[in-house]
């Protein structure tokens, strides 16, 4: 028997995203895709599965907490990231055929890879759906976002969207200031966005490579 004090050490030292999540851990669920051209709501796992840690998601800009979707008007939490962050704006997106205009079109539109001028912060209160966002190898990485899970994409990060099987979302979109909604399909390498983003999350992360 090992004393109280090193009995961590029996326990293996990495449980993956997939068993923490499992164990209820509020934990996002990201993996590397599988390049296919079957239809975008599978998940399009590898074989075997290549998952991604929250610590890869954050060295690309990627935010995320998880929340109680239940109670986002009375949520003390969101407001401190909200007030932290100054996302004065709000609104949301209930993706459906009956409550949206251009559905499909739209729906298109989502899963175009692009970038914007600022941040995309999505907070899932209903369904689910996959963000896929491109990491430094110019790999898919996908985001699974299910009811509770906000997170923030970065300006000039390579990105697109689509539900997932369930076939429903509904997202509450912040901003910081005047909503601007504007897509900019790849390639978009001289938008300023995207050369910030390239001079703090991908020259950054390779100078600190070949620190190494
Ligand atoms: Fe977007």
């Amino acid at each position: 028997m090992l004393p109280e004090s090193l009995a961590h050490l029996n326990k293996p030292a990495f449980q993956s995203l997939h068993e923490q999540r499992t164990e209820n851990k509020m934990v996002i669920e990201a993996w590397h895709m599988e390049e296919s051209n079957e239809d975008q709501r599978l998940p399009h796992h590898r074989n075997p599965k290549e998952f991604v840690s929250m610590n890869k998601l954050a060295d690309l800009g990627v935010l995320y907490w998880h929340l109680n979707p239940k109670n986002y008007d009375n949520d003390k939490e969101l407001q401190k990231i909200r007030e932290e962050r100054g996302y004065n704006y709000m609104d949301f997106l209930d993706l459906c055929p009956e409550k949206v205009e251009n559905y499909e079109q739209k729906l298109k539109n989502f899963f175009t890879e692009h970038i914007h001028g600022d941040e995309e912060i999505r907070y899932c209160l209903e369904g689910s759906g996959y963000f896929d966002v491109r990491d430094n190898d110019d790999r898919w990485i996908r985001i699974w976002i299910r009811e509770g899970d906000m997170i923030v994409l970065p300006a000039g990060i390579y990105h697109r969207f689509t539900l997932d099987a369930g076939n429903y979302v509904k997202l509450m979109r912040l901003f910081l200031g005047e909503p601007v909604w504007t897509a900019y399909n790849r390639p978009q390498e001289e938008h300023p966005a995207r050369k910030e983003y390239t001079r703090n999350f991908v020259e950054k992360a390779g100078v600190a490579l070949e620190a190494h």
